[in-house]
């Protein structure tokens, strides 16, 4: 399947969907998003210091976040790929998928996204308690 994937704010549609973002450090906002978009780059959007080294492509693991309780019943399952990347995550279990790889519908607006320690750039403060 094909997925429609942007590269900067400024392409962004319209933002009129929310994510809601919870940091390794506590702290919890709720950026905009849109249909199409992957998290991951609403995350970076939203000035997160997401490492998604890969850019996108799943092959880093490097975008892992937790999807608490009902949400994850409203997510496509993961793929092969992403749940060869998710076993190489030592810190993973049955709540973890890779940022990268959800991509943003009218359903999921509201989504709660827990961002993990592992996914952040180590030099930031987001990591603090
Ligand atoms: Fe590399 Fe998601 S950005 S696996």
């Amino acid at each position: 399947m094909q997925q429609r994937v942007s590269h900067t704010a400024d392409e962004a549609d319209t933002p009129d969907l929310r994510l809601r973002v919870l940091l390794p450090n506590g702290g919890q906002f709720e950026p905009p998003a849109a249909v199409g978009y992957r998290v991951m780059e609403l995350l970076r959007f939203s000035g997160v210091p997401i490492k998604a080294e890969c850019g996108g492509a799943c092959v880093c693991s490097t975008c892992h976040v937790r999807i608490p309780g009902a949400w994850r019943d409203l997510l496509p399952p993961p793929s092969d790929e992403e749940l060869a990347k998710l076993d190489e995550i030592p810190t993973a279990d049955e709540s973890s998928r890779l940022a990268c790889q959800l991509v943003m519908t009218e359903e999921l607006d509201g989504l709660e996204v827990e961002v993990q320690p592992d996914s952040i750039i180590l030099q930031s403060n987001w990591m603090a308690g």
